[in-house]
């Protein structure tokens, strides 16, 4: 057995968390893995495997399991928890906003409850660019003002406030509150990526899908936004990186301790009609489109002031768009039905 950091990474089966343990595993860290496997596949737990030469420790179960959560600070010790295991579908999550603020909510409570029952007091946050709603301009910077536009980003604003207090009434809590941009790409190995369930309700896979040949064509939502080509922008980051940034997140908390609230984007902004041209670039394949009405909800622009992350946690975005493409068409590829051959469509 080795001394290397535990630590535990709730929603590590997902599609941020399978890339951050990763990360952590090259680190020199020992990530645990609690899932409930709502939106994930255990077939990770095996690429993960092959990935880095050690199997993660798996944890079966459900983040407002309180019981569970307990016992798993009880059996392990514990150096930081990196929080991931939530849900994320914004129409979803104006259907069924009960069951999001449970998840997200009351899931982040039941957590910290036993983290505090622990004497574990260190966690990063994937909180989410979402909080900012439509933002007055761009980039933004993290001093905007917090306006979600739907039940899924106010979850998020939810938990931020959550932290920010338990943060005031006792100063031994480290936190890292991550404000993810648009995560797309996949490991460059090709054995972990993306696999959503059901019709893709984001670009990039929504894009792959067509270029593979399980999609006829894209619809594009909008063709008449104030953004050069009419089509929306927004701060795409590669998923490598992004995870490579809960790192840098971690150590800055191990180190100095305190209350981060950070963008982790690349400053950039694409439209969806570049992304489209770059994808074709990198798969070398026609993608098919026709314009659509724009998607409620949406907005024109969106990308980050990236620089707050970059001098505080020294850390940078590094990989271009068209890796990000190139990447994602791998892992797209190789396996064309995701983990596990199940298709949605
Ligand atoms: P994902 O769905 O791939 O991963 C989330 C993981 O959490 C899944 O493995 C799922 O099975 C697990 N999970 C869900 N409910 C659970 C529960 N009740 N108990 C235990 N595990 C549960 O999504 P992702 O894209 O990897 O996102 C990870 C986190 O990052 C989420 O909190 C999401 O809100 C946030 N985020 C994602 C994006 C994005 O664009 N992907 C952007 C901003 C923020
Ligand atoms: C969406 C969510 C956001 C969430 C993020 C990650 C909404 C309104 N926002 O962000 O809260 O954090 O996903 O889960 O749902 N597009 C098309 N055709 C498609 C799909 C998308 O043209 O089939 C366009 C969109 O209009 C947008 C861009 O592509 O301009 C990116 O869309 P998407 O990948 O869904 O991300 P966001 O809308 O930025």
């Amino acid at each position: 057995m080795s001394d290397a950091s535990n630590i535990l990474v709730t929603g590590g089966a997902g599609f941020i968390g399978a890339h951050t343990c990763e990360a952590l595993v090259r680190a020199g860290f020992r990530p645990v893995i609690y899932d409930n496997l709502s939106n994930s596949n255990a077939a990770v737990l095996d690429r993960l495997e092959r990935l880095t030469g050690s199997r993660p420790a798996f944890i079966h179960a459900d983040i407002r399991d309180a019981h569970q959560l307990e016992r798993v600070f009880t059996d392990t010790s514990f150096d930081a928890v990196i929080h991931l295991a939530g849900l994320k579908a914004v129409g979803e999550s104006v259907e069924q906003p009960l069951h999001y603020y449970d998840v997200n909510v009351t899931g982040t409570l039941t957590l910290l409850a036993a983290m505090r029952q622990g004497n574990v007091r260190t966690l990063v946050f994937s909180s989410s660019a979402t909080v900012y709603g439509d933002p007055a301009t761009v980039p933004i910077h993290e001093d905007f003002p917090r306006q979600p536009t739907n039940p899924y980003g106010r979850t998020k604003m939810v938990v931020e406030d959550i932290l920010a207090d338990l943060a005031g009434s006792d100063p031994d809590w480290r936190f890292a509150l991550l404000r993810y941009f648009n995560p797309i790409g996949a490991h460059e190995s090709g054995l972990i990526g993306e696999d959503p369930s059901g019709i893709p309700g984001n670009l990039l896979p929504y894009v792959a899908q067509v270029a593979v040949g399980r999609r006829q064509e894209l619809s594009v939502f909008g063709n008449d936004y104030p953004t050069p080509d009419g089509t929306g922008v927004r701060d795409y980051i590669h998923v490598v990186d992004l995870a490579e940034g809960h790192i840098a997140a971690l150590t800055h908390l191990t180190a100095q301790g305190g209350f981060v609230t950070t963008n982790l984007g690349t400053g950039n902004g694409f439209s969806v009609l570049e992304i489209v041209q770059a994808f074709e670039r990198a798969s070398g394949r026609r993608i098919p489109l026709r314009f659509a009405p724009r998607r409620p909800g949406d907005i024109a622009a969106c990308y980050a002031d990236p620089s707050h992350a970059n001098r505080l946690l020294g850390w940078k975005a590094l990989r271009d768009i068209d890796t990000m493409c190139a990447d994602a068409w791998r892992w797209q590829s190789r396996n064309p039905h995701g983990y596990g051959g199940k298709d949605g469509s």
